[in-house]
């Protein structure tokens, strides 16, 4: 069943009805404010980062779910009117029916549109490029054969900065709130008498017929959002908080003849001052409005509001105008051209700080996570990218190690969190190496960037690859094998926590020692980023923009190339079970993931990376491998990450087995993974069954089950609960999950086979044999090229015609300087 339908022209998901399984959410902003939106308009705001400062308030986990967000409330003023007296025209938070309704997700921007009674309503709500701010765009009209007194109120309630703070410290903050009012325009200025310098604002362009800023005398006492005594009665308070609960609520008065529309525009938004300027007048307790003043005249003239939509529309256009897809699916077109490439995108934004299952609070951007969401997005931003790899890399320790996590304000390393999750620092290796293919800057290799943003300890960016490369060597194990350290990329696989207290965390505790549980994982990830940096060491020093000796001893090409072989030959000797690759020795040195267990048999994580590393393609055991996962592990709606789940708490596994069976990563399916599977399928040659695997967790194929999905059918989310679990098929965690970049990966480099390398764009597609054919137009290093498929056998193997001339190999070489186009014939044998 399906609650709303794709739009792929205006590249839009259009909800058409309220009550959809969970919020289906979308995000507004890209760059310094950012805002997340249901498809009820619940939500909220926040500047640069979701914990720090947060504009508005949100009660996560709240009944019912979604509470909280941008409203706006009509009311009918005309006594006549009784049956539509008051509404929510986003049908939340009053819930009441309304006689159409549709939601329409766009990138970067969401319409609500309703009607009732003969009144419609649509507000769009964006935030426009190069501004902190949101706009909501209210447009009315008067359907009704008689003339309409209406009165609108706009409504947020202001979170006091901190969203943690905010939702525990009350014996402080019943008593911190302060706002101003002024000319219509509420300011909430909590702190800033102190030392904030910053401030909140909340406009709308039409003369107000009254406001309210204290939440108790706009909702009434008792009262929730769904039933404000303001609303009821139709008269604001013009009430000034004093501490409590400070919200924004406008009410204008609109009469509107039979057709006749009418706009009104809200403004929520963020600004700071000069320390030294922060009073008006200096010495006074007044916010100096100065500073803010045209900015917020600017965006209440309806014009300018178009015309920062129509930049917002144009941003997008160009972003993911820069790789496209025709291929005989349309869920492979959708999600490449628009929805999975907008998801990788927000987490480029975000990583795993704001959605509706991460609060915002709880982390902050992941050095594994970022590294990976890199390889999707690094095409569409390669300047940010470059920005996002030096920011990483300056959190990194001397060891090589990384902290887990940064805060985004701060960017510093994350201390509560830590350190030793021992695969971390390999993702560096491939960050860098896909941004080198993608853009051919080899400058970035020779940036010097500190190690735990401390001032002096500056290196060579290349020199933290050679540390994270070392960092692994340095921990080997017992059998030769990496050491796990806290966890490698399954964060709930503890096998050094030993954790018996309830409530400690999984990700912190660790009893053991951890000179004895080992991850075959880690060394497959070990072999793919030694094999890439092996290529990086080569042309590095051939290349090298700074020409001075560095610092550091440089290592040859050959030492990664023999690392890796060493590796891969231990793996082969104690990591291979037989059928599959194993997944760890735990702290007693007993396997995990072998035939010899009886849970825990086999994992979905070494058969991804060890064929993706190049290990079994030669010997057969790589196909092997993946006939086992797809005997053991696939199911219809995924591939679990590990059978048979672990049916009870194993204090030598850790996190892993605290989860109910097929819940996470106790054997759900781990859309992150699924990826690594498709493209182990490309790099085996068998392309049906690597887009099979692809169609099974694509959320636009998966529309057709929403009210089993229950997520929204236009991102990935990071889990579908495995066979084991008794809601086998339902999502949840959706948005930000490294399951968008993977994806991205596996369709269009691996499956479609369009991926960038040092030297040119290589094609080698690995499609299903019924394929026909398909086009791609990617944008690489500065010029288009047109990638016409055709297929002429049922293999694989490529002939190519570059601009009418056949070349040899699949490398289409760079073009010389000016050239902006390229069309590429590629024949499929
Ligand atoms: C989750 C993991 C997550 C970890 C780190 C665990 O509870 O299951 O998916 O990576 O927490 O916060
Ligand atoms: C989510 C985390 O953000 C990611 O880093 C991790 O790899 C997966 N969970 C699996 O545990």
């Amino acid at each position: 069943m399906r609650f709303g339908h794709f739009d792929d022209e205006r590249r839009e998901y259009v909800i058409e009805r309220p009550d959809t399984p969970l919020p289906w959410i979308n995000y507004l902003g890209c760059e310094d404010y950012f805002g997340l939106i249901s498809n009820t308009a619940g939500g909220y705001s926040f500047y640069k980062d979701a914990r720090l400062r947060r504009l508005t308030r949100y009660r996560y986990n709240n009944a019912p779910l979604d509470m909280g967000g941008r409203y706006v409330y009509l009311r009918d003023d005309d006594p006549q009117h009784a049956r539509s007296r008051a509404w929510s025209p986003t049908w939340m938070p009053m819930r009441r029916s309304l006689d159409s309704y549709q939601c329409r997700h766009g990138m970067g921007y969401t319409i609500i549109k309703s009607q009732l009674d003969g009144i419609e309503s649509q507000t769009c709500y964006f935030v426009p490029l190069g501004a902190s701010l949101e706009i909501w765009e209210l447009t009315l009209t008067n359907h009704r054969a008689k003339r309409a007194d209406l009165s609108v109120f706009s409504a947020v309630e202001f979170c006091l900065w901190d969203a943690n703070d905010d939702s525990t410290n009350f014996q402080r903050n019943y008593s911190t709130g302060e706002v101003e009012i002024l000319d219509g325009v509420i300011y909430h200025k909590t702190e800033y008498r102190e030392r904030r310098d910053h401030f909140a604002y909340f406009a709308c362009s039409e003369p107000l017929a009254g406001f309210d800023t204290d939440r108790e005398a706009f909702l009434g006492p008792y009262r929730g959002w769904d039933s404000p005594q303001v609303v009821e009665k139709g008269q604001a308070f013009n009430s000034v908080a004093h501490g409590w609960q400070p919200v924004g609520v406008h009410q204008v008065k609109v009469r509107l003849e039979p057709g006749e529309q009418k706009k009104i525009i809200f403004l929520l938004g963020y600004h700071e001052n000069p320390r030294d300027d922060k009073f008006d007048p200096p010495g006074s307790q007044t916010i100096n409005k100065r500073t803010v003043k045209g900015m917020i005249e600017r965006y209440l003239k309806p014009d300018e509001v178009e015309k920062a939509f129509r930049a917002l529309r144009a941003y997008w256009d160009d972003l993911l105008g820069r790789l496209t897809v025709s291929s005989p699916d349309v869920h492979t077109n959708r999600m490449v051209n628009i929805w999975n490439a907008y998801q990788v995108m927000i987490t480029f934004n975000l990583s795993r700080s704001a959605s509706y299952f991460e609060s915002g609070i709880g982390r902050g951007i992941g050095f594994r996570d970022s590294n990976q969401d890199l390889l999707g997005f690094v095409h569409l931003v390669p300047g940010r990218a470059r920005e996002r790899i030096l920011d990483l890399a300056a959190t990194q320790l001397p060891s090589g190690g990384a902290y887990h996590q940064y805060q985004l304000l701060t960017k510093r390393g994350n201390n509560d969190v830590g350190s030793n999750f021992n695969d971390d620092p390999l993702w560096q290796v491939l960050s860098v190496s896909a941004y080198i293919k993608e853009t051919g800057d080899w400058g970035i290799l020779d940036e010097p960037v500190p190690y735990d943003n401390r001032p002096g300890s500056e290196e060579a960016l290349y020199g933290h690859l050679q540390r994270s490369i070392q960092y692994t060597l340095d921990r080997l194990g017992p059998h030769g094998l990496p050491l796990i350290g806290r966890a490698d990329w399954n964060d709930c696989l503890n096998l050094n926590c030993f954790s018996d207290s309830p409530g400690q965390s999984f990700q912190t505790t660790t009893n053991k020692e951890g000179r004895t549980a080992e991850s075959v994982f880690i060394a497959g990830l070990f072999v793919l980023a030694a094999k890439e940096m092996a290529e990086l060491a080569r042309r590095y020093s051939e290349s090298r923009t700074v020409k001075t000796k560095p610092a550091f001893e440089l290592q040859p090409a050959t030492f990664y190339r023999e690392a890796a072989r060493k590796l891969e030959e231990i793996v082969w000797s104690v990591g291979w079970d037989g059928k599959w690759f194993r997944r760890a020795y735990d702290d007693f040195g007993h396997v995990l993931g072998s035939q010899e267990n009886d849970e825990g048999r086999i994992f979905i994580e070494p058969q991804g990376i060890c064929v993706m590393a190049g290990l079994g393609l030669e010997n057969g055991r790589a196909a092997q491998a993946l006939d086992s996962v797809s005997e053991h592990l696939a199911t219809p709606h995924g591939i679990v990450l590990q059978q048979p789940a672990f049916t009870r708490y194993y204090l030598h596994l850790g996190e892993i087995s605290s989860y109910p069976p097929g819940y996470k990563e106790n054997a759900s399916i781990f859309c992150h993974t699924n990826p690594w599977i498709m493209i182990a399928e490309t790099r085996v040659g068998r392309g049906a069954r690597a887009h099979d695997y692809y169609l099974r967790t694509n959320p636009s194929a998966r529309e057709e089950l929403s009210d089993l999905h229950r997520c929204e059918p236009y991102v990935y989310a990071q889990m579908i609960a495995g066979r084991d679990a008794p809601t086998h098929g339902e999502a949840k965690n959706s948005w930000l999950t490294g399951a968008a970049a993977w994806n991205y990966v596996a369709i269009t480099q691996w499956i479609l086979g369009v991926r960038p390398t040092f030297d040119g764009l290589e094609v080698a597609p690995v499609v299903p044999p019924d394929w026909k054919g398909f086009e791609v137009e990617r944008l690489f290093r500065g010029v288009r090229y047109r990638i016409r498929v055709e297929r002429r056998g049922p293999g694989n193997g490529v002939r190519l015609e570059v601009d009418g001339k056949p070349i040899s190999g699949n490398i289409i070489p760079l073009p010389k300087d000016g050239t902006t186009t390229v069309s590429v014939l590629v024949l499929l044998e």
